[in-house]
């Protein structure tokens, strides 16, 4: 791949017109479709109970192998009722998305896709986790600067993200920013499941990001950003009245080691390659 050796320098690639409009509109009324079949009713109480932390570590845990809907934060009100429909409430659907439901297996699982990873180095490449995310109109909520190897940490190779837009991503409704060449950096700290299955940071490095290095990283909608596991990003909160959806696959090789201690386990619902 000609710019292998630009992704090896900025820990980023941006590969425009990869899926084509359509297949970006199908995805778009599926996840709409899923979240008007959902009854957000089933997990009220998972955000407006007293145990709050420990309901929703079990909840959040138990997405590895699941469809599971979340919300914008303050979504609810005190009452435990939605302020608004649940359609412009919903944060992201996660995280496996690509095994369970036959549309996004179809678009998770292309040769295309599956020969862009192999070009970056995978050898058996296998997609752990998927997210859609909805980064909603006025309430699309900011995500800071962090690394995915902070969360899907693996030893020897470090995972890769696929961000694809399927809507156009700009400054006004919230992109992703990156640091170039920020993956050289090494990894700052991991997300881990204690013993007690609760969730904490193991912090490696606690100097702060140099935000002002951050380069926005508009794209229209089909493009694909290829990221690098140690890549810091972040978005910014969604203030304009336009979306900015994006469904995002994370891979790692079937030769690397996954630690057990990664929030993300999937006990009962085997990976599956290509
Ligand atoms: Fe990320």
């Amino acid at each position: 791949m000609s710019n292998l050796s630009e992704f090896e320098k900025t820990g980023f690639l941006v590969l425009e017109s990869f899926v084509d409009d359509l297949a970006c509109d199908r995805l778009r009324s599926h996840a709409l479709e899923l979240v008007s079949r959902f009854d957000p009713e089933g997990i009220r109480t998972i955000f407006t109970t007293n145990e709050q932390s420990r309901v929703a570590d079990d909840y959040f845990f138990a997405s590895s192998e699941k469809i599971s809907f979340f919300f914008e934060e303050n979504a609810f009100d005190k009452n435990g009722q939605l302020r608004q429909s649940k359609e412009l409430s919903i944060n992201k659907i996660g995280h496996a998305l690509h095994d369970l439901d036959p549309i996004f297996n179809q678009f998770s699982r292309t040769k295309k896709i599956a020969n862009l990873v192999l070009e970056l180095g995978l050898t058996s490449p296998l997609p752990i986790q998927s997210m859609y995310i909805f980064k909603q109109p006025f309430i699309g909520g900011e995500v800071n600067c962090h690394q995915d190897s902070t969360f899907l940490y693996t030893e020897k190779g470090s995972v890769f993200g696929l961000w694809f837009a399927l809507e156009d991503a700009t400054k006004n409704n919230g992109c992703l920013w990156a640091i170039p060449g920020g993956h050289k950096l090494g990894l700052k700290s991991r997300f881990i499941r204690t013993e007690k299955n609760t969730t904490e940071f193991q912090v490696f490095d606690d100097s702060k990001y140099d935000l002002s290095s951050l380069v926005p990283l508009e794209v229209k909608k089909g493009s694909l950003i290829v990221l690098h596991g140690l890549l810091p990003h972040l978005s910014h909160a969604n203030e304009s009245p336009h979306s900015r959806q994006a469904y995002t696959l994370h891979l790692i090789d079937k030769s690397w080691l996954y630690p057990k201690d990664n929030w993300l386990q999937r006990p009962t619902l085997p990976l599956r390659g290509f």
